[in-house]
C-alpha cells in the first residue's frame, strides 16, 4: 500500500514536470472589461523550457495587431486594424504586454497571445480571452418625480435616469418586484454622445395608484448595460399610501376630531421637517 502510493506519487511528479517543462503561456491577462475613454493592458506570461523564443503576436479576433520578433529590427511591429489602435508594447524573455485602444462603441472581442519556439520544433502555443468594451456608469440611476406620499385612485409620472455609460442602458421599472410593462410612448430615450461613445438613458414611467391600495409601494428603477456580464445599477424609492376612504371611517363631526389628529399626524411626519413635527406636536 505503501509503496503503491509512492509510486503513484511519482508518477503525478513525472506528469507534473512534463506539464511545466513544456514550453507554455502561464498567464493570459486580459480586462473582463475595457473603457473606451483610455487604453486596455493585456499581458501573456509564458515558460520557454530552454527552447528559444521565436516570436510572440497578438489578434483581436482573426487579426493580428501585434508581433514580437526579437530576432528582427524593429522587433516590435504594430498593426492597426478597424477600429483598434495599438499604442505600444514591452516584450521580454518571458512576457510580452500590449496596450490597444477600444473602439467607443460596445463590442466584445477575443484576443489570443501565440507564443512560437524557434526551429526545429517551431511549436504554438495560444491562450484567448475575452474583453468587452463598457464605460461604467459611477452614480447609481436618479428618480425625479416621485413624491413619498400618495392617495388610492392617483396618478403620476416618474422619470428615471441613468448615469453616462456605454453601452447606454436599458431602464426597468418594477413595482414591488414586478417588472412593469411599458406603453409604446415609454420607451427608453438617449441623450446625445459624450467622448468615448457615453450616453445617459432615462424612461418615463405612469404609475396609477391602485383604488384599493394601502401601505405603501416600492418603485425600482433599474439601469442595466446589455454585456456579458451584465452590469446594473438601481435605485429604489418607498411611496405611502395614504387612504382616503380609511380616514374618512374615522371622520365624524362629534367625536373624531382626536382620531383624525392623530391620522393626520402618522401621514404627516414623512412629509414634515423635524422643525415641522415639534410645532405640530405641541398644538
Ligand atoms: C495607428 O493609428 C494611429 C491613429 O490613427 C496612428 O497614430 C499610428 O501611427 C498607427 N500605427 C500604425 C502602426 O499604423
Ligand atoms: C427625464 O429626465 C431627463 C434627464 O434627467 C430629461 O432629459 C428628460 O427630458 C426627462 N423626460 C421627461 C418626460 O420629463
Ligand atoms: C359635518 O356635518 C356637516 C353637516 O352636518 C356636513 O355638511 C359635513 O360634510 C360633515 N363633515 C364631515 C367631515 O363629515
Amino acid at each position: 500500500m505503501h509503496s503503491f502510493c509512492l509510486k503513484m506519487k511519482f508518477l503525478a511528479f513525472i506528469a507534473l514536470c512534463a506539464i511545466t517543462s513544456a514550453h507554455d503561456i502561464s498567464q493570459l491577462k486580459v480586462p473582463l472589461y475595457a473603457d473606451p475613454r483610455r487604453a486596455a493592458e493585456l499581458s501573456c506570461h509564458f515558460k520557454m523550457d530552454e527552447q528559444k523564443l521565436h516570436s510572440v503576436k497578438w489578434y483581436r479576433d482573426t487579426n493580428e495587431i501585434f508581433r514580437y520578433n526579437p530576432q528582427q529590427q524593429p522587433a516590435i511591429r504594430l498593426f492597426n486594424i478597424t477600429d483598434v489602435m495599438v499604442q505600444g508594447g514591452d516584450c521580454q524573455k518571458d512576457f510580452c504586454v500590449v496596450r490597444v485602444m477600444p473602439p467607443p462603441i460596445s463590442t466584445r472581442a477575443a484576443y489570443t497571445c501565440e507564443v512560437s519556439t524557434e526551429g526545429p520544433r517551431f511549436q504554438i502555443v495560444r491562450k484567448t480571452k475575452q474583453m468587452t468594451v463598457v464605460a461604467m456608469p459611477q452614480a447609481d440611476p436618479v428618480i425625479i418625480g416621485a413624491q413619498k406620499v400618495l392617495k388610492p385612485g392617483d396618478q403620476i409620472f416618474l422619470n428615471c435616469t441613468s448615469d453616462f455609460s456605454l453601452p447606454p442602458a436599458e431602464i426597468n421599472w418594477y413595482i414591488d418586484e414586478e417588472l412593469q410593462k411599458l406603453e409604446a410612448w415609454q420607451k427608453t430615450e438617449v441623450t446625445g454622445n459624450q467622448p468615448g461613445g457615453l450616453r445617459r438613458s432615462w424612461r418615463v414611467l405612469r404609475l396609477r395608484v391602485p383604488t384599493t391600495a394601502s401601505g405603501a409601494m416600492r418603485v425600482r428603477c433599474e439601469a442595466r448595460l446589455q454585456v456579458l456580464p451584465p452590469v446594473v445599477k438601481e435605485v429604489e424609492t418607498i411611496i405611502t399610501i395614504h387612504s382616503r376612504t380609511q380616514l374618512s371611517k374615522y371622520v365624524s363631526n362629534n367625536s373624531g376630531t382626536k382620531v383624525v389628529n392623530t391620522v393626520v399626524l402618522i401621514a404627516s411626519i414623512i412629509l414634515l421637517t423635524y422643525n415641522e413635527i415639534s410645532r405640530f406636536t405641541s398644538l
